[in-house]
């Protein structure tokens, strides 16, 4: 069954994920979608800083899942297709995934994601899947260093998008993949996002979190939970559920 999202439009925020954390601890409950139109401390993985201006995408999703947590991977799977099918569905984007959930197009990213776990009042597990999506930017606008290697819908378009059509388009593949998942269909949600996957057959050096020395192998596939296997070497796999991958 798709999940009926609450989407709760906010204007300027520290953060969405934040918002979103504070209505758990303040009794929302999950399913509920945090909007904003800009975010003052954006945040991204690895404690980076995500900037976020007027016209992008900026939303947080409210989940209630009932998963151990070595399988919050797969949210991010999810959000990262949700995100990659609306670029190429409706969009006419060649949109790809750079492990775990950076969606890139022509090599440059468009989209993030930050996901956070946590306790809600009542002691049950709540996930937060924060989406940054470069839509209507001109990425000119970012800094120097963040320039070079993204883009933005209006960028690759030409043309401006409808946040709300967007948002919501996302969301009805978010929830109709999470159906897939949750009623046993998640090999073939792996299988589209692993044809997605950039590094897939390539050399890659991985930085682990949390940080183990970097490492460098042929990345073969995802396991189960959505963690990259790379073949070492020496012939042996090694599975990384998260961190920073770079092809080689
Ligand atoms: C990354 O690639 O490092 C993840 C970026 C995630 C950014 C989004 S924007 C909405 C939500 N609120 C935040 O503060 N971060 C996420």
């Amino acid at each position: 069954m798709a999940i009926e999202f609450r989407i709760h439009h906010l204007e300027d925020v520290e953060s969405t994920n934040r918002v979103a954390r504070e209505l758990v601890l303040d009794g929302a409950g999950e399913d509920l979608v945090v909007v904003a139109r800009t975010q003052s401390k954006g945040r991204g993985r690895l404690d980076r800083s995500w900037e976020s201006p007027e016209g992008g995408l900026w939303f947080s999703i409210i989940l209630r899942p009932d998963i151990e947590p070595d399988m919050v991977p797969s949210l991010n799977i999810i959000g990262a297709l949700s995100v990659a099918r609306v670029l190429r569905n409706d969009y006419d984007m060649d949109a790809r995934v750079k492990w775990p959930n950076d969606v890139r197009v022509e090599g440059r990213k468009i989209c993030g994601i930050l996901s956070e776990m946590f306790r809600g009042r009542s002691g049950d597990m709540f996930l937060v899947i924060g989406i940054g999506l470069n839509a209507n930017i001109d990425v000119s606008c970012f800094s120097k260093d963040i320039r070079v290697r993204t883009t933005s819908i209006k960028n690759e378009r030409g043309v401006e998008v409808d946040l709300d059509t967007l948002l919501n388009s996302i969301l009805t593949q978010f929830g109709t993949l999470c159906s897939d998942m949750f009623s046993g269909g998640f090999p073939a949600v792996l299988s589209e996002h692993r044809s997605l996957v950039e590094s897939i057959g390539s050399r890659v050096r991985v930085r682990p979190v949390p940080p183990e020395e970097a490492f460098e192998g042929i990345a073969v596939g995802m396991d189960r939970r959505g963690a990259l296997v790379v073949e070492l070497d020496d012939g042996r796999n090694r599975c990384v559920l998260e961190g920073d991958v770079d092809l080689v």
